[in-house]
């Protein structure tokens, strides 16, 4: 018998597209939501909780496409305990090859209040929604929302109620990320031991890591007799975020012995997927995040590296290999050829078609000439750094800017903007605000700068720096990001970058996003 076989399989149930981009800031384009879903699919997830159908045409629209398009996973859309929501999530999945319909009402006492249902009539609304959404989709999946702060009686209530009434799985929020592992593994034992029904269904746990916990929570619940994590990309999501999918996986791969589940996930795929979704959601992965952190396999100290070199495993629990980072960090110069440029790039997880690889190789010879050395961060954030660039309304061509001790500091920018090249100077308080004015002076807009973060790629004086901004204007929030050995272009190219996002933002707030709310579910 192989060591997987003795284990119980964990289903990886991603809610990247829907609890992540929920995330103030990390809404992601169509094609963007395409492309990650076809990311999960061939990573392996069983579970791809696509959107929100009912909180725009967009969400509809992205959720109906990657319901068509999925190869593997099972699509999946969220609905509120109305009929409407209920209809209209079916519609977007319903030709999905594997579609599951995911409904959920809030069951804790400040949530009840909010439809201002009693516990008898939510109970009614529960087998109502429930049993719709089952006469539609055979696979439905129900959450009492904000479960950990519900009444335990109640909460037995309900769940029996949803299994009878058809749902396949029963998902148990945390959605404040208030539970502890103790209480996460304790909650569905119980719910398994008192609920009748409960041996016919799956058990799913959702953590939000308001409290740094969601992972070992989720582990916990796994071990209590959860067998669906619910978890998202580099923990992206509102507030502290969600459970880490590569954090869960990569916890029952490298400790089997202690926790003895296993799931479906291709590991080798974490690192390039953590990348795509920290660009296209503008939410930058932490240095020392768990797994996919640039420093998750940096060993800088000296007694570390010399540890290294005689056995890896001296400070290493896992391989790089194991989670797609390339095993060595071979550095690029500007003798470095297109094919060089290609494999790097392949190995780093960006295939490109070739007019792209051209595109990048001019952006590569540009930066080797100004860096003798190109390591793979700097490809990375050179990869960063290059998209959007097509679909731009707003672009920068040149930026000359004048600084000195007796300021104040101007700056002469030319940009295209909507095809036009229009040209500004302006003074500013430092050099990257008299860019900022000079940007506003050729595009007035009224975006505040929520946030101006600056981050060296790599070490050395000729190091790119990476710039990411968060501009918020109307409700609508964009981050923008941007690399370059000169700090000030850097951050020029960032802010513009957010401020086309803010425009292709303000054209879908037209349409209705995210103008529906949890709270409103009548
Ligand atoms: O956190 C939460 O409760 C949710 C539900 C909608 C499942 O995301
Ligand atoms: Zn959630």
């Amino acid at each position: 018998m192989t060591q997987t076989s003795q284990k119980d399989r964990v289903v990886i149930f991603d809610t990247t597209l829907r609890d992540g981009e929920q995330s103030p800031g990390a809404t992601m384009s169509h094609l963007e939501k395409l492309e990650i879903a076809q990311l999960l699919d061939e990573m392996g997830v069983d579970i791809i909780e696509a959107g929100f159908p009912i909180a725009s045409e967009g969400d509809f629209k992205a959720v109906s496409e990657i319901a068509q398009r999925s190869k593997n996973s099972m699509i999946c859309g969220l609905a509120r305990a109305n009929y409407g929501d209920i209809d209209r999530c079916w519609d977007a999945v319903k030709h999905a090859e594997k579609p599951r319909i995911h409904t959920f009402i809030g069951t804790s006492p400040l949530h009840r209040a909010i439809p201002n249902l009693d516990m008898d009539q939510m109970a009614v609304r529960i087998h109502e929604t429930v049993t719709h959404a089952r006469n539609l989709c055979e696979d439905v999946q129900w959450s009492p929302m904000d479960a950990t702060r519900t009444e335990l009686d109640y909460l037995f209530r309900v769940v029996e109620i949803a299994i009878k009434a058809g749902a396949r799985t029963i998902n148990i929020p945390d959605t404040v990320g208030y539970t502890a592992p103790m209480e996460s593994a304790d909650l569905i034992r119980m719910l398994i031991e008192k609920v009748p029904g409960a041996d016919d269904v799956i058990f799913a746990t959702h953590c939000h890591n308001d409290l740094g916990m969601a992972t070992a929570n989720s582990l916990a619940a796994v071990a209590g007799g959860a067998r669906q994590i619910e978890c998202t990309i580099n923990g992206l999501g509102e507030r502290a975020g969600n459970t880490a999918l590569e954090e869960v996986v990569m916890a029952m791969k490298v400790r089997g012995d202690i926790i003895p589940y296993y799931t479906d996930i291709d590991t080798t795929k974490l690192m390039n997927i953590s990348h795509r979704v920290a660009t296209v959601s503008g939410f930058a992965v932490q240095f020392n995040k768990a797994i996919v952190g640039k420093n998750a396999f940096a060993h800088e100290s000296g007694i570390h590296q010399d540890g290294m070199l005689k056995n890896s495993e001296t400070f290493e629990i896992m391989r790089p290999e194991d989670v797609g980072l390339a095993a060595t960090n071979l550095v690029m110069g500007k003798h470095s050829g297109r094919a060089a440029l290609r494999s790097k790039l392949e190995d780093l997880g960006f295939s490109l078609a070739d007019n792209q690889l051209k595109d990048v190789f001019v952006r590569f010879k540009e930066l080797a000439d100004r860096k003798k050395e190109v390591f793979d961060e700097d490809l990375i954030a050179l990869m960063r750094a290059s998209e959007d660039v097509e679909n731009n309304r707003l672009a920068l061509q040149s930026l000359t800017v004048i600084c000195g001790t007796d300021g104040p500091q101007k700056a002469d920018i030319t940009m295209v903007i909507d095809g036009e090249k229009v040209t500004a100077s302006a003074a500013g308080d430092g050099p990257v605000d008299a860019t900022f004015n000079a940007v506003k002076a050729l595009h007035p807009h009224n975006a505040r700068l929520q946030l101006y973060q600056v981050q060296a790629v790599t070490e050395g004086t000729d190091a790119q720096a990476t710039v990411s901004v968060r501009m918020e204007e109307d409700g609508n929030i964009a981050t923008g990001e941007s690399a370059d050995t000169d700090t000030v272009v850097a951050s020029a190219k960032a802010y513009i970058n957010a401020l086309n996002r803010l425009l292709v933002r303000g054209e879908r707030t037209g349409e209705g996003l995210r103008q529906i709310s949890y709270k409103d579910i009548s």
